[in-house]
């Protein structure tokens, strides 16, 4: 299913940064009782989905919780088998997002991960460098309070913009799916405005409608960023009498507040 956005407005309001905490594999397989690796494998085929449907849905920067630096804490058995699906995620992936203009890169640290999977990530990158019809960011061993740590120490005395560079781009929709409602150390600084939207579907069963109905709720949102609606904010005007008061009025002149 593809996303068609409708009107002018709506075509104006599209989360251009989408970010997904890919939620629920392990309860998913549980429920049918296989392991949770088998989960992990169908979850590979959700990102496959998600990434195809993703540009239709306006998306141009996707970035996908694929494996936290808390996930080193699960069994080790666990750990290999996501690295080694990752490594063939990205060698299966690779031709695919050639041929679709999308960009691959991986965030977060290298320095722990496994030479298959710096391998198989360099080999993407290099091959999928011209993508752009997407940029897809895949976060492994990443944690958001890290890179905030790394920033700071890396900002060298520049101010707030020179921070907000180095940390990337602001997210516009942040989705988790598989019901639970937490952040989990994921783009804590570029979530600051981001719409969220939490989904009890669990990850593997994810589909382009899923997308697609995150999309119109977030366009269904009202965003102000700490403003004041715009209609009613941008046009009022301030009166100060001779004793300091104010008053205010809208541009209609048919209505006073104080
Ligand atoms: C969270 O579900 C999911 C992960 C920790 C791994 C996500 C990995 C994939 C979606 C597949 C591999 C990724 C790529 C990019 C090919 P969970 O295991 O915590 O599920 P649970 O909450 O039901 O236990």
């Amino acid at each position: 299913m593809h996303f068609t956005p409708q009107s002018k407005q709506q075509r104006e309001c599209l989360p251009r940064h989408t970010a997904i905490i890919m939620d629920g594999n392990g309860r998913w397989a549980a429920e049918r009782g296989w392991p949770r690796i088998a989960g992990h494998h169908a979850g590979s085929e959700a990102v496959r989905r998600t990434v195809e449907a993703a540009p239709d849905c306006g998306i141009d920067v996707l970035t996908l919780y694929a494996f936290s630096s808390d996930n080193w804490k699960r069994p080790r058995e666990e750990t290999d088998a996501l690295m080694v699906l990752l490594t063939e995620h990205l060698q299966s992936e690779t031709e695919r997002c050639v041929r679709q203009g999308v960009r691959m890169s991986l965030i977060g640290r290298r320095d722990r991960l496994p030479d298959h999977v710096l391998d198989a990530a360099e080999v993407a990158e290099r091959a999928t460098s011209s993508g752009e019809r997407l940029r897809l960011r895949l976060a492994v061993d990443y944690s958001a309070r890290d890179a905030i740590v790394s920033a700071a120490k890396a900002m060298n005395g520049g101010g707030r913009e020179c921070f907000a560079r180095m940390i990337g781009e602001d997210v516009d929709l942040l989705i988790r799916t598989g019901g639970e409602r937490r952040l989990s150390d994921f783009l804590l600084w570029e979530c600051a405005y981001a719409e969220l939207v939490f989904t009890t579907r669990m990850w593997p069963e994810f589909e382009a409608s899923d997308l697609a109905a995150a999309v119109e709720e977030f366009q269904s949102r009202q965003r102000r960023f700490g403003d004041v609606e715009p209609a009613v904010g941008q046009s009022l005007i301030r009166h100060i009498d001779q004793n300091g008061a104010g008053t205010f009025s809208d541009v209609r002149g048919d209505r006073w507040l104080r």
